[in-house]
Formats: C-alpha cells, sequence, structure tokens
C-alpha cells in the first residue's frame, strides 16, 4: 500500500480556492490508497469558537463528500483524538526543542507575538503524528509545509533506530497544479480561508447572486484589454485562471471572443456558479440531513482506527509505554 494523506484544516468555510485547487482534484483523481482528512485539532493553534470549529469541521467533511472525494476514504482528525495524541506525544519526547523552534512557519508565526500558544510550536509535531500514524508514503504539500514532513522523516527514522522499526518514511511530493486563486479583491494574495477581508473571497456555498456580485467588484485594473498577461494584469489574469479551470481550458483560450472586463466577469461569474452549483446543493444536503454525515464520519473513524491500531500498539510498546 502507497498511502497518500491530505489534511483540510477547518479554519473557515470553503472557498473556491480550496475547491479548483485542490479538492476538485482529489475527486477526479483518486488513489486507491488515499486517506483526506478534516484536521480540526489543528485549527486550535490561535484562539477559536467551540461551537464555530465543531460547524466548521462538519463543513469541511460536507465539503468532501459533496465534491465527490471517495467517502470510504475521508474521517475527522479528533475522532481519533486518543490515538493522535498519543503518538504526538510520542514524537514531542523524540523531537528536540531546537528542532520545533527552527520551523519557518512557527518563526514567522510567532515572531513579535507574547501570547504565542505552545500548540503553535509543537503543532508540526502533531502532523507527524498525522503521517505517521496512518503509515503514509506520501503527502502532496505546497512549499509552506515542506519542512513539517521533512521533520515528520527525521522523527521517524530516529524513533525507528532508538526504539525499533515502526514507521513507514514518508515523502513530501508536489501535488498537480491545480488553479492558484487569487483574493478578488486583492490579486496579489492567494484566496485564503483565514483572510479578515471577505470581499474578495467566493465561498463554495455562495448562492449564485452573491458569487456574480463578488465578480463584479473584483479588482481588473485600467488597461481594458482581455489578454492572459499575470505580472502586468494580475486581476484580469486570476479572473481567467478561474474561467479556464471551471471550463477546462487555458486561460489564453478562455479570453478569446470576451472584449470588455464586464462581459468577462459575467463569464466567470456564471462559470464558477455553474460549476459550485452541484457541489453546493450537496453539501446543504448533507448539511440539513445530518444523519448521513454522521453515518460517513462514524464509518471513516472506524475503518481510520483499525488501521492505525496495531502501529500505534507497537510504538506504545516499544517505547515501554504500552
Ligand atoms: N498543516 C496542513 C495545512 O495547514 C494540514 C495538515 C495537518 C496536514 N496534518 C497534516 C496535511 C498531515 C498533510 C498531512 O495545510
Amino acid at each position: 500500500m502507497m498511502i497518500r494523506l491530505s489534511g483540510i484544516t477547518p479554519s473557515g468555510e470553503a472557498h473556491l480556492g480550496n475547491y479548483l485547487g485542490a479538492v476538485r482534484r482529489w475527486a477526479r483523481e483518486p488513489g486507491p490508497d488515499d486517506l483526506y482528512f478534516v484536521s480540526n485539532l489543528h485549527a486550535m493553534t490561535t484562539p477559536h469558537e467551540p461551537e464555530r470549529l465543531r460547524s466548521l469541521t462538519q463543513h469541511q467533511l460536507a465539503f468532501l463528500v459533496a465534491s465527490g472525494v471517495p467517502w470510504e476514504s475521508m474521517f475527522v482528525q479528533s475522532d481519533l483524538v486518543r490515538e493522535h495524541m498519543a503518538l504526538s506525544w510520542l514524537l514531542e519526547c523524540t523531537c528536540t526543542f531546537g528542532e520545533a523552534r527552527r520551523m519557518v512557519q512557527f518563526k514567522e508565526k510567532s515572531e513579535g507575538n507574547s501570547s504565542v500558544r505552545l500548540g503553535l510550536l509543537t503543532y508540526p509535531v502533531l502532523m507527524a503524528a498525522d503521517i505517521l500514524l496512518h503509515g503514509t508514503a506520501t503527502v502532496p504539500v505546497g512549499n509552506d509545509q515542506k519542512q513539517h514532513v521533512e521533520l515528520a522523516r527525521t522523527l521517524a527514522r530516529r524513533f525507528n533506530t532508538t526504539y525499533g522499526e515502526v514507521f513507514v518514511m514518508p515523502e513530501a511530493v508536489v501535488p498537480t497544479a491545480g488553479a492558484r486563486v487569487r483574493d478578488l479583491a486583492n490579486p496579489a494574495k492567494k484566496m485564503s480561508k483565514s483572510s479578515s477581508d471577505q470581499d474578495g473571497i467566493v465561498y463554495v456555498l455562495d448562492d449564485p447572486a452573491v458569487v456574480r456580485r463578488k465578480f463584479q467588484r473584483a479588482v481588473t485594473d485600467g488597461l481594458n484589454s482581455v489578454r492572459y498577461v499575470p505580472q502586468e494584469q494580475p486581476g484580469v489574469a486570476n479572473l481567467l485562471e478561474i474561467l479556464a479551470s471551471c471550463t477546462d481550458t487555458t486561460p489564453e483560450a478562455a479570453a478569446e471572443g470576451i472584449t470588455g472586463y464586464r462581459d468577462l466577469k459575467e463569464a466567470v461569474a456564471e462559470a464558477v456558479a455553474a460549476e459550485a452549483a452541484p457541489v453546493r446543493e450537496r453539501m446543504l444536503d448533507l448539511l440539513e440531513g445530518g444523519a448521513e454525515l454522521q453515518k460517513i464520519r462514524a464509518a471513516g473513524a472506524e475503518r481510520a482506527r483499525e488501521r492505525s491500531a496495531a502501529r500505534l500498539n507497537r510504538a506504545l510498546e516499544l517505547a515501554g509505554v504500552g
């Protein structure tokens, strides 16, 4: 088995960047041993509201199911909270303070912040536990997470040589490129769940009228020329990339026949609304119904527990506590 593991952190609602950039691809090209999980324990490293986290966890799980990701391959991290935390502790006791402190993401996010949570420092170790618990061989991640997968490798190697062979050595892989969707109000930035400005983010659950309004207000430029030149016209290029991604073509081809920004914005809004409609409807059904989603969630937890139990027990035993 070549397990490939991907996580989605419920730090906000699902948006177009999540869908076109990653989740649609997960649904289109599922591998036989893929695992997808909602990493809700990772959404607690900064102040959070418990009820919002609970509902965002359901929201992201429903998003995965509604997008067509095979439901047999998914689970929610906190449904295996004991397993993940037990392994995380073994790995915290394998990791040095220096290694944790050197993580670039920690350095960036903690700089100048005196009330930074300890969880922000140890979060890459929890991520290593996610990866190693499930016997992961490959982890598709962006550049910002590569160092964390490297840490998981270091900890796996150290544990295996110190106590005995138990963990599969994971490897970071570059995900096949999906669309890089940018913020409509600020095309210099990626569309992001944790952005404070909502105007430039198109959510999967936005109704078509809201989608249209957000695209009408999208930032463009004064050149009034519909061409794909990202360096000179980042706003227009972003709209063309979104249009191309929704219609399965290239940004250059998507630009053909469109003369003005108004037409472009209308075309993108329409394509996005059409692409998102089935996902949105299925998601609303799942969230309203509740029972089906609960069943998927419970079955996923059961499978994940069965898959990981022997490895966790062996690791506890090797470390002298099992
Ligand atoms: N840290 C990842 C992110 O912010 C999410 C994540 C948590 C993850 N645990 C993981 C991804 C394990 C892959 C494997 O995007």
